[in-house]
């Protein structure tokens, strides 16, 4: 989960090569590096950390040329200093990667008599096409050799030495896209990072490699036939998304839900029919069974559509995360319909799950914010949620999409299965047309959960506690508050409480309950009082009739718009969203680009 770019022409590539970084970043924020022929002669320059830090490097030491690679990192092999930093140089012979070389263990051994600097795996690549080099191989042979004896992931850009108008690069398990431009050519690990480049792109295939000119480049495919790939043209100009007068990108994403939540829905709902539109090919009165395969935030947006699709539809569904789904060997029944649910369309673990199901047969669909993505080209259906690009690492306004679009394709099922009424049908897609105002009104308490937040800021742990449809929210705003805090906090049922994890309330313990006034909020409120009587400091999210019924029980209140049960935790999402944020500013965490994470995982 690397990000990668390259650039091959007339003009000098530095410059762009940074800025094409900078709009990787998100990938991964450890180290970055890059590297050009000056000359004929590779050279290099590299930094530990944020791709400020080689941005102040290259201003007293510049490295330029017509031909370059550049990197930036997340670490999987060695700790993340400038000595394992890509570009790496073996011999003649410089190399960006994103992937996991899974054999490296075993190619060192084999090139045993050679001189390995770094502890990463991608060495062993640059070394590879080094060895052949000296072995009397021409570059296009020594790269296309080395590359059959990789195992795992990679998407790679390789220079060589005397060697000033090729760049050599290759995919497999990990995205590449090639760009087209006047006397130039480009690589880039998305559309994002060649944006300010050129509109004229090809997403290199599975296997897939390549030589690239100024003028020229050249596509083989993984038995080294040439082939060629379409043409796609972007559209949507090279903008990088601004902060604007926000603090954080996290917090204007939040900020934004009003707006991005009421695009996702012009897409699945129809204001004036009051229903569900979706695309002809998918006729939910085909399957007996969904399967909603993600990770993290996305997953936990799953795990909400299982209550939808059953409530609503009557149709069963399986939530899995999917670095478990796809070595479990699933039982799939061909009536299955599989949804990939993905903000960047890269993860790897979904992706590998939905090619699973491709092969097992079953209709795939993926819900996607990035419509470029791997998965929106594999899926046999993709499904926009039209968030527009996210850039703070925490998922926000990505997650709020996903619910809406989930919960509209929910109500298409109910009514294409003849489960619903159509008043029920013109009721929920009622709720969901109100869902942006609702958003709109909860983001009108920031201020008091900032407040709130201070206090909240001071403690080791916290849990998050819910029913129902909400219980996936109490996970997302327990992993909010992990990945951005640093707090530990733990999301559970609120009626598994006392199943084991209750003994870990004691005095001040914060918990945050998420009790919306509907047919459960008795049963929670009983959860409450078992932790509150143990000490336990309770933070209520419910609305304005929750708070007439529980005002006296809770320590803290956050009282959100009341609104239809059905898109109630799009509304609760709010409130834990607001509440972490608010808590990692007054820790001071580096809320956009929090510790160890990367936005987009493209490894495993
Ligand atoms: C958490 C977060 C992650 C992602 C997960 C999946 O805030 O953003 O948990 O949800 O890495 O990423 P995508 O949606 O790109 O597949």
């Amino acid at each position: 989960m690397c990000g990668i770019i390259g650039i091959v022409g007339t003009s000098t590539v530095t410059e762009r090569l940074v800025d094409g970084l900078k709009r990787l970043e998100y990938r991964g924020y450890d180290s970055s590096g890059v590297a050009v022929l000056d000359g004929g002669k590779l050279i290099r320059q590299r930094a530990e950390g944020k791709i400020k830090g080689l941005v102040a490097k290259l201003a007293t030491d510049h490295v330029d040329g017509q031909i370059g690679i550049a990197h930036t990192r997340w670490a999987t092999h060695g700790v993340p200093n400038e000595t394992n930093a890509h570009p790496h140089f073996s011999g003649r012979v410089g190399v960006v990667h994103n992937g996991i070389i899974e054999n490296f263990l075993d190619i060192r051994k084999e090139l045993s008599h050679r001189d390995f600097r770094t502890e990463t795996d991608t060495e062993v690549v640059s070394h590879l096409v080094d060895e052949a080099l000296s072995q009397g191989l021409a570059p296009k042979e020594a790269f296309s050799q080395s590359l059959k004896k990789l195992k795992g992931a990679y998407a790679f850009g390789v220079i060589i030495d005397d060697h000033p108008d090729h760049i050599y690069c290759a995919r497999a398990g990990s995205p590449l896209a090639l760009g087209i431009g006047e006397d130039e050519m480009y690589l880039g690990s998305d559309a994002m990072a060649l944006a300010q480049l050129t509109t004229k792109l090809i997403y290199l295939e599975e296997g897939d490699w390549a030589i690239l000119t100024p003028t020229s480049y050249e596509i083989y495919d993984v038995d080294d036939n040439k082939v060629e790939r379409d043409i796609t043209i972007l559209t949507g100009g090279p903008a990088m998304a601004e902060k604007g007068n926000y603090r954080h990108f996290m917090l204007k994403e939040m900020y934004e839900q009003p707006e991005t939540i009421g695009r996702t829905l012009s897409n699945y709902i129809d204001e004036y029919r009051l229903s569900a539109n979706v695309p002809a090919e998918l006729d939910f009165s085909e399957f007996d069974r969904v399967i909603i395969i993600a990770c993290g935030t996305a997953c936990y947006a799953g795990m909400v559509a299982k209550y939808w699709f059953e409530q609503v539809a009557g149709l069963a569904v399986d939530v899995d995360i999917a670095s478990e789904f796809r070595y479990r060997k699933p039982v799939i029944s061909p009536k299955s319909l599989f949804i990939a649910v993905s903000q960047s369309g890269e993860t790897a673990d979904t992706l590998a799950a939905l090619r699973y199901c491709k092969e097992a047969g079953v209709k795939t669909a993926a819900l996607v914010n990035v419509m470029t993505s791997t998965m929106a080209r594999e899926a046999d259906i993709a499904l926009p949620i039209n968030a527009g690009p996210e850039i703070g690492v925490a998922s926000t306004k990505a997650f709020t999409s996903q619910l809406t679009a989930l919960a509209s394709l929910a109500l298409a099922a109910g009514t294409a299965r003849g489960m619903i009424s159509e008043d029920d049908q013109k009721r929920m897609a009622t709720a969901l047309i109100k869902t942006p105002r609702h958003v709109k009104q909860a983001l009108r308490l920031d201020k008091d959960i900032e407040a709130m937040a201070f206090e909240f800021s001071k403690s080791k742990s916290a849990f998050y506690l819910g029913r129902g449809s909400q219980v996936p929210i109490a996970f997302e705003g327990a992993l909010k508050l992990k990945e951005i805090s640093y707090i530990h906090a733990e999301g559970y049922a609120a009626g598994e409480l006392k199943h084991g994890p209750i003994a870990l309330i004691e005095d001040g313990t914060p918990v945050i309950v998420l009790a919306p006034y509907d047919r459960l909020f008795e049963k929670t409120i009983s959860n409450l009082q078992e932790v509150a009587s143990r000490g336990a400091h309770i933070i209520l999210i419910t609305d304005k009739e929750g708070a007439s019924h529980a005002e006296s029980m809770a320590d803290n209140m956050i009282v959100l718009p009341t609104s239809d049960s059905f898109v109630a935790p799009i509304i609760t999402t709010v409130a834990v969203q607001l509440l972490a944020y608010h808590t990692a500013v007054h820790l001071g965490t580096d809320v956009d680009q929090p510790r160890n994470l990367a936005k987009s995982v493209t490894v495993e």
